[in-house]
């Protein structure tokens, strides 16, 4: 009927948009798909039109998710099918790269576009910045957690793993986390995650970011729930940006995560982690925590 399997864009307000599209360019390595004449910009990770796009905006942060989805329905059936069987009140609209969308908003306000088809574009193969492989999850400050995993647990998402009552995971692919909702009662982008291709990669690219005069936040280190390694670095409008290696792959058909060396459970399955458990399994303590 519906399956979303992929966590597609980002779209963030901008207020200074010469420097998040040099940051999003030069820095992340992306490529300059599409430039608007109402000045948004389009910048592609690899092949899709685009994974972010730079708005104009007195405002920085969030304004749009872009979640892709398969369908044996058109775009107006999924439309009909949101708003009669789950009351979800949407709009089919356009973009750039992308024919169809349809627009709603989540429990909690932010601006869901589900999409079945994006443009294709060639970049080449590309040597400059960092080069993530893809969007691996962005992690949102919400009012209500549990609300927003029952939303999305109806849209197809599986609730992975929980850091006590407060942090949720889901995943609609077998990453162990798509969406992340975490319950500070705020309402705005708590970390937008790239995955990168292997620890190596990650190293490297540490220095490349201070080689460019930008600062960890946090980590390296290796979180609990996902066990993925990461560390926390700012972009150019301070919005927190990780890059991630190594992180769970999810068997939605046995409701476990592939064993790993480093698991303490096994198998390992979702599940509820205490907070000291979960941020820094190496031991190590940094500076700044992640709040
Ligand atoms: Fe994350």
């Amino acid at each position: 009927m519906l399956n979303i399997f992929k966590l597609g864009y980002v779209e963030f307000g901008v207020k200074d948009k010469q420097a998040m599209s040099s940051y999003y360019s030069d820095i992340m390595g992306f490529s300059l798909t599409e430039e608007g004449s109402d000045g948004r910009v389009y910048l592609s990770s690899a092949i899709d039109h685009h994974n972010i796009i730079l708005t104009p905006s007195e405002e920085s942060g969030v304004r749009s998710i872009g979640l892709q989805y398969t369908s044996d329905l058109s775009v107006q059936e999924v439309s009909e099918y949101l708003k009669f069987e789950f009351d979800i009140t949407n709009e089919i609209k356009t973009e750039p790269g992308v024919d169809e969308l349809i627009e709603f908003t989540d429990p909690e306000g932010y601006v869901i576009h589900l999409y079945p088809k994006m443009e294709l574009v060639n970049p080449g193969f590309k040597t400059q910045g960092i080069i993530p492989n893809k969007i691996g999850h962005i992690s949102l400050n919400v009012k209500d957690a549990k609300k927003q995993v029952a939303f999305y647990s109806k849209l197809g998402f599986v609730n992975t793993d929980w850091i006590e009552d407060f942090f949720a995971f889901m995943t609609c692919n077998r990453d162990h986390h798509v969406l992340n909702f975490c319950e500070s009662g705020k309402h705005e982008l708590h970390h937008l995650a790239f995955e990168m291709r292997n620890y190596n990669h990650l190293v490297e690219k540490i220095d490349f970011l201070r080689l460019n005069d930008i600062h960890l936040e946090w980590g390296p280190s290796r979180h609990g729930a996902g066990h993925n390694i990461a560390c926390y670095h700012p972009d150019a409008d301070g919005n927190r940006i990780e890059l991630f290696t190594d992180a769970d792959i999810f068997i939605k058909e046995l409701g476990i995560f592939e064993p790993r060396p480093w698991h303490k459970d096994f198998p390992q399955k979702p599940k509820v982690w205490p907070t000291d458990e979960c941020l820094s399994l190496w031991g190590v303590d940094f500076e700044n925590a992640l709040v």
